[in-house]
């Protein structure tokens, strides 16, 4: 054949598969991508374009269709199906995606959908990259029965095989229903869109039919209800341009897999900074409040505190942040909501940060003030004995760097649970305003005096004094630090540059488990 016979071929041949490019970027097709848009909703390759760094995504499984014919099915098939797979990077680093084609079939998860997703997780496990599903579907596709059921299965068992592997995080940016909650609720974190995401079992009209609650799509399973109520969601997403940024600076902060340290961050901030704010935070009135969230701004990398699951327990606060550049996990009561009481939403929330933190290599960072756990009939019967367990079998579990600093109230479990000493935390550190006893004084002298009081001359006077010399012994540090109960007493203004320094000792820690299929968390 002639050279120019054979230049003309392939051109025809590469043209031809240009134009088919063309035609699957469309996806279910151009009067659905206008219904899309007209919803407010960007289409599963736009998002993707939105999430990584501009010309790095490279897709995958294209041109991959069903082979199902009942139901009409033969005349609906699309190439790349409803679901668009690849890897891209995000600020230089690589990471999985899937995003669910809403255009196709409602982004149904078919087969071909479950197949597809399948291998891009796959290929995220071998490579030790994060995996990011974008999450924009119907639910299940139900002209293909019990093999779209299968594929759900087939995702759900590699999500599970995948935690504490990679790092998998879900973007909620349209419908999520039925069993098909199981995957983002698998995965480590949930990022749910205002407006557009809604996340529930059974809907509405379900409900109404079994139990007569009469509900809306955004007050059973929307956006605030699972960061605020629930718990399901980690973050509240204003649009989808806001969930896609959260997630980009989520993953600044993880490692590709738990084979690797997290990334080090830029090195903004001067690792010897002292905050005088810091000596006064504190109020030495013990029924005085103050913002956690100030001290840890004061005392990380400037601008670095990423708040993580912000709405949920608020008398707990945890989120990433950067110490000299490093990524840590930062736990901490908030003495702003109920006094920083560990109920059994706190107990959660810390616990399963801290084993996220410690299956991905994140040291842990602990601000206690606590004055216990919870008092009532209704946590008890609730169960906080086993969720509150959970939060030491956590700090006991962890192997990864782990410091305290002890601020003000450590009282009782609660003392020990927040990674005392004896769950082998590796340095804790106290403030000067630090108590350390077994309950509050009042509860104490209640206790111990109370019938002694009675047959007292003058109880008040004597009950006073006897306060007095209870928190004189209880009320600072020294009597723990004198004991190797904390390893050291700081000025607060200190705290950077210690915790610094300690990190830094502690950068090539090992310590070896018990040898065991797995443990047995309290749930
Ligand atoms: C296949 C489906 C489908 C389905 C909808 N479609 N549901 N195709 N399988 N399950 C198609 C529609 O025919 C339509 O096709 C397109 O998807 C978009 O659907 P609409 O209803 O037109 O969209 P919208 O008006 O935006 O409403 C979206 C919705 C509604 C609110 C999500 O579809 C809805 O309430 N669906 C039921 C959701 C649900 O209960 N899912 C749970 C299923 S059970 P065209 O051709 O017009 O574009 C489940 C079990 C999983 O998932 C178990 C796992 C273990």
């Amino acid at each position: 054949m002639a050279d120019d016979v054979k230049c003309q071929n392939s051109q025809k041949l590469i043209e031809e598969l240009v134009e088919t490019r063309e035609r699957i970027s469309l996806g279910g097709g151009q009067k659905r991508i206008d219904s899309q848009h007209a919803k407010g909703k960007l289409t599963a390759r736009e998002r993707i374009l939105q999430l990584v760094d501009e010309g790095s995504f490279n897709e995958i499984d294209a041109y991959w269709t069903h082979r199902h014919t009942d139901f009409g099915m033969g005349e609906q098939r699309y190439e790349g199906d409803s679901v668009v797979v690849g890897f891209g990077k995000i600020d230089g680093r690589m990471v999985c995606v899937y995003s669910q084609d809403f255009t196709v079939l409602g982004g149904s998860f078919s087969e071909v959908q479950g197949q597809k997703v399948a291998k891009i997780l796959d290929l995220a496990m071998d490579s030790g990259a994060p995996v990011i599903g974008i999450m924009d579907s119907v639910g299940a596709r139900i002209q293909e029965g019990a093999y779209s059921l299968a594929a759900y299965s087939e995702l759900f068992w590699r999500n599970t095989q995948a935690s504490g592997v990679i790092p998998q995080i879900s973007v909620m940016v349209g419908p999520c229903a039925g069993g098909s909650v199981y995957s983002p609720g698998l995965t480590d974190f949930v990022i749910m869109t205002e407006g557009s995401s809604h996340m529930f079992i059974t809907g509405p009209k379900v409900i109404e039919t079994v139990t007569r609650e009469v509900v809306g799509l955004d007050e059973l399973g929307g956006t605030m209800v699972h960061n605020a109520i629930s718990g399901v969601a980690h973050f509240a997403a204003q649009n989808e341009t806001h969930a896609f940024e959260l997630t980009r600076q989520l993953v600044g902060y993880l490692p590709g897999s738990n084979r690797e340290k997290p990334p080090l961050g830029p090195v903004i901030d001067d690792p010897w900074r002292m905050e005088e704010r810091l000596n006064s935070i504190v109020p030495t009135d013990p029924s005085e409040s103050y913002d956690v969230n100030e001290v840890i701004e004061l005392i990380f990398d400037k601008g670095s505190f990423l708040p993580v699951h912000a709405y949920f327990a608020p008398n707990a606060s945890v989120g990433f942040a950067r110490l000299h550049g490093q990524t840590v996990a930062v736990i901490a009561n908030q003495p702003l909501a109920k006094a920083g009481v560990l109920d059994i939403d706190a107990s959660d929330k810390i616990a399963r940060f801290i084993r996220f933190s410690d299956a991905f290599n994140v040291p842990l960072v602990t601000f206690v003030d606590t004055p216990g756990f919870m008092p009532g009939v209704n946590q008890e019967h609730s169960g906080i004995i086993r969720h509150g367990a959970k939060i030491v079998y956590a700090y006991s579990e962890a192997t990864v760097p782990k410091l305290a600093i002890i601020t003000r109230k450590a009282y009782g479990g609660a003392y020990i649970v927040m990674s005392s000493k004896y769950i082998r935390t590796d340095m804790v550190f106290a403030w000067p305003t630090a108590e350390v006893a077994v309950m509050g004084a009042d509860g104490a002298v209640n206790i111990l005096y109370a019938e002694k009081l009675k047959q007292m001359e003058n109880p008040e006077e004597e009950r006073r004094k006897i306060l007095r010399e209870y928190e004189q012994k209880f009320s600072k540090p020294y009597h723990v630090a004198a004991s190797g109960h904390v390893d050291e007493v700081l000025i607060p203004a200190e705290t950077r540059p210690k915790l610094i320094a300690a990190l830094e000792l502690l950068r090539n820690k090992k310590v070896s488990s018990p040898k065991k299929k797995h443990g047995n968390i309290p749930l």
